[in-house]
């Protein structure tokens, strides 16, 4: 996977952009508030059909503007020179348009374009509340395990109507939620051997990466299921009914999955550095990466990596080591940052293209 060409026009500070891409590194300079976060923003987008720094998308239009585009010509294992577009307006529906066709939802899209970005705001699989840490599994399940979507899709029915239940009180049918029970039990042991399934793959990966860039640590990955080991979730929902009723809803779920990342036996969150964590969270989301792609088979096209402002956090030792890993794992990655003069000599003079941010528009370096 890779976009040989991109045209990005009114993406908050970009009124409009077309650049080629390198297959490899496109590294992007440039000062405080010059628009390299817009630019990653607009490949984000893209991909996602939403942005990485609002909830709210129409804040990522350029004011004065009514609408902004991003279109993209990209190969993958199976073809070239598809051509993607997406368009946002701020009175109207997103519009997504694959070649000739329109995709109706972003899901659609992110099957397309699979992209990983790591920000300063990507901290949160290791500091924020466990549903980063389960989204960043189902990321992984979503793009390689067909049936997770679907899965996972009942699986939050039935809590929903399990919850109504609930929330019944003493006019609730226990013979009624036991069949519910035992529908959310399946739906949920379905749910969890898919996650376990990519949870698998992504520690064979995800070990040898972070002894590359966290040698000195004891770093253990861990998936906990939502619910006790060994113990079908229909037992453990009717031994606990009496606490589920007072709390109105379904406490024990697959929604309470858990990644646990410790040192030793010490939270990661609690004591790790910013440094070491921005390494781990690059070494997490390279090994989704290197896993995506061994399942998918697209070993030579893996999908797209954003890394906004390499050099925050980061000393040029680590850097060096982080661009050396990049370049093991064959991705398309865009890099940021204030100052890369140092960065780019850590990699093969044909292996990047350089460019410099500055109020919006992009220029060759
Ligand atoms: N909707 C918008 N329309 C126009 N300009 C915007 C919009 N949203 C943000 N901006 C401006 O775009 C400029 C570039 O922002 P951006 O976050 O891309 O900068 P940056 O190069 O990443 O800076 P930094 O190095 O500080 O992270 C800023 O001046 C910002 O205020
Ligand atoms: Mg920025």
């Amino acid at each position: 996977m890779s976009i040989s060409q991109l045209r990005i026009e009114n993406v908050g500070c970009i009124q409009k952009v077309d650049i080629n891409p390198h297959p490899r590194f496109t590294l992007l300079s440039g000062s405080n508030g010059s628009g390299k976060s817009s630019f990653l923003e607009a490949i984000y987008l893209l991909g996602l059909a939403r942005s990485f720094r609002t909830n709210n998308i129409k804040n990522l239009i350029s004011d004065e503007e009514k609408e902004c585009r991003v279109i993209a010509e990209y190969s993958d294992a199976s073809s070239t020179n598809n051509k993607i577009g997406i368009s946002k307006s701020r009175e109207s529906d997103t519009l997504i348009r694959l070649n000739q066709t329109t995709l109706k939802t972003a899901s659609e899209l992110a099957r397309i374009l699979p992209i990983r970005i790591i920000t300063q705001e990507s901290f949160s699989p290791i500091d924020g509340p466990s549903k980063g840490r389960r989204q960043f599994i189902d990321w992984l399940a979503f793009h390689v395990e067909h049936e997770f979507n679907d899965t996972w899709a009942s699986v939050q029915r039935l809590i929903k109507q399990r919850n109504a239940l609930l929330k019944q009180g003493s006019r609730l049918n226990v013979a009624e939620l036991s069949v519910w029970d035992e529908k959310l039990s399946q739906c949920s042991e379905k749910l969890n051997v898919l996650r376990q399934n990519v949870f698998e793959k992504l520690v064979g990966n995800f070990t040898p990466l972070v002894s590359r860039l966290l040698p000195e640590l004891n770093i253990g990955l861990k998936l906990n299921r939502g619910w006790p080991e060994q113990v079908e979730l229909a037992a453990i929902l009717r031994a606990n009914i009496e606490r589920d009723l007072k709390l109105g809803y379904t406490r024990n779920s697959p929604n309470r999955a858990d990644l646990q990342l410790k040192v030793g036996d010490k939270p990661a969150s609690e004591y790790l550095s910013r440094g070491q964590k921005k390494l781990l969270i690059c070494a997490l989301s390279l090994a989704q990466i290197v896993t995506f792609s061994e399942l998918k088979g697209e070993e030579k096209l893996p999908s797209i990596v954003l890394i906004d402002d390499i050099g925050a956090e980061l000393d040029v030792a680590n850097r060096q080591l982080l661009f050396e890993t990049l370049d093991a794992c064959n991705s398309q990655v865009f890099v940021t940052g204030t100052e890369l003069q140092t960065s780019k000599t850590f990699l093969e003079k044909d292996s990047y293209k350089m460019f410099h941010v500055e109020q919006g528009r992009i220029l060759p370096a």
